[in-house]
């Protein structure tokens, strides 16, 4: 028998990449992968140990693979290209990623999310109300993917007509997430917008320095002037990480996770006639159909996990969408969607310090925007058997999702 392999880029694998989970977590849930030069993790309790363990670093380029060296050298090469200039949160350690993460957490805390409801509401009602007499639309084009862009331009305090600029930056930023496999030209396709979004933000953050607002970024510039907690450039990559990692997410969430409602009628039906199930069906879909993939870590020590010894220095990449339906943490119908599963424990989000920052605002979202979409379309049904898939394998995703109501 062939040992199962990770091999992401096999036809098939973006739309559907559950089957090849379920061949490494019987027969291979801990591998070396030769080409992304990395250990592969797929069982749930592997995964959540590496995401929750202090001597994985989430510094990704003090790694001694290949991968890790270019990255180094393209710091050296292009000192000033925005993410260059300053770490985020998401690739530091403590205590720099204690404080970077703390400056910005109270503005995405539950409370905080809870108070933004009525206006995420208003703002759905407003996006279907531009397509409700049309009897059919692409989802994505309709909601999943104006609805995150308006929500966090608002929240960080950037003009929202400005929003169609803000979509493509960070849409281009994201496609370099396929890692060291990112064709040149996305490269730099994204070069170029994280300098236009630079130059935009350097306008809206001088602005606020003078006239400041109720906002994020007069929030970050205030921490900024209160004794340098937060450096200029600091500021910048931290308002970068939030423009992109919420944006294609989230428009992800709302489109994957309605093609799988639509694809089980039995449980559309299940949230039609239970609406308050729709927090539990939004934990279930982050399981069931997550959109981000996989995250990695590099070893700052000698460490062992599922039985597998590595090395200080090498790499672990851990696939979330394989550990969300791994038989052993979550039963033999791991691999069936079921809105009263309740999965509050799913690394849909991630674990551990890194635990997505924007996750309140995420859930917020996509239940409003699913339970608004059953509530305001009875007859709502899939116009295609299978849409177009598009993304990377670390972040995945419809390109289209044409629906007829
Ligand atoms: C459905 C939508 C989303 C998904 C599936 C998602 C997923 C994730 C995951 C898996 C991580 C952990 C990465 C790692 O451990 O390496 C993460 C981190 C993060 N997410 Fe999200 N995210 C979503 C939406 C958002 C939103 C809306 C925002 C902000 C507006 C956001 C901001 C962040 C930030 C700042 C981090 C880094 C946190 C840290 O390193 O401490 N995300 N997200």
């Amino acid at each position: 028998m062939v040992t199962a392999e990770f091999n992401p880029f096999t036809p098939g694998a973006l739309a559907d990449p559950y089957p090849m989970y379920r061949e490494l977590l019987a027969h291979n849930p801990v591998s070396w992968n030769s080409v992304m030069e990395t250990w592969i993790f797929t069982r749930y309790a592997d995964v959540d140990a590496i995401l929750t363990h202090p001597a994985m670093s989430a510094d990704r380029r003090s790694g001694s693979n290949r991968f890790a060296e270019m990255q180094r050298k393209q710091i050296e090469e292009q000192p000033n290209s925005p993410f260059n200039r300053a770490p985020t949160m998401l690739t530091t350690d403590p205590p720099e990623h204690t404080r970077l993460r703390g400056l910005v957490s109270k503005a995405f805390t539950p409370r905080a999310v809870e108070n933004l409801r009525p206006r995420i509401q208003n703002i759905v009602d407003g996006l279907l109300a531009d397509v409700a007499d049309k009897g059919e639309m692409d989802l994505v084009q309709a909601l999943g993917y104006p609805l995150p862009v308006i929500v966090i331009a608002e929240l960080l305090g950037v003009p929202t007509e400005d929003r169609g600029k803000f979509k493509k930056w960070s849409d281009e930023i994201v496609a370099t997430l396929g890692g060291p496999f990112t064709p040149p030209e996305v490269l730099q396709a994204a070069a170029s917008s994280i300098n236009e979004l630079t130059a935009y933000l350097s306008e809206v953050i001088d602005d606020r320095r003078k006239n400041p607002r109720d906002d994020l970024i007069s929030g970050l510039v205030a921490a900024e002037d209160e004794g340098n907690v937060l450096s200029t450039e600091e500021i910048y990559t931290t308002l970068v990480l939030l423009l992109v990692a919420g944006n294609e997410t989230t428009t992800h969430l709302i489109d994957n996770g309605m093609l799988a409602l639509l694809k089980n009628p039995e449980q559309v039906q299940l949230l039609r006639d239970d609406p308050s199930l729709i927090k539990s069906a939004v934990e279930e879909l982050l399981r069931f159909t997550g959109p981000v993939q996989g995250t990695g870590r590099v070893l700052t020590e000698d460490v062992e996990i599922g039985g597998q010894a590595m090395k200080a220095r090498e790499t672990a990449f851990v696939i979330l969408g394989a550990a969300n339906h791994d038989p052993a943490k979550w039963g033999d119908d791991a691999h069936k969607l079921d809105v009263t599963r309740n999965p509050i424990d799913h690394v849909g989000l991630g674990d551990g310090i890194h635990f997505c920052l924007g996750a309140p605002l995420a859930r917020a979202e996509a239940q409003i925007a699913i339970s608004t979409m059953l509530e305001r379309f009875p007859k709502l049904k899939l116009a295609v058997d299978e849409p177009e898939w598009g993304g990377t394998f670390i972040i995945r995703g419809v390109k289209s999702l044409p629906l007829t109501f």
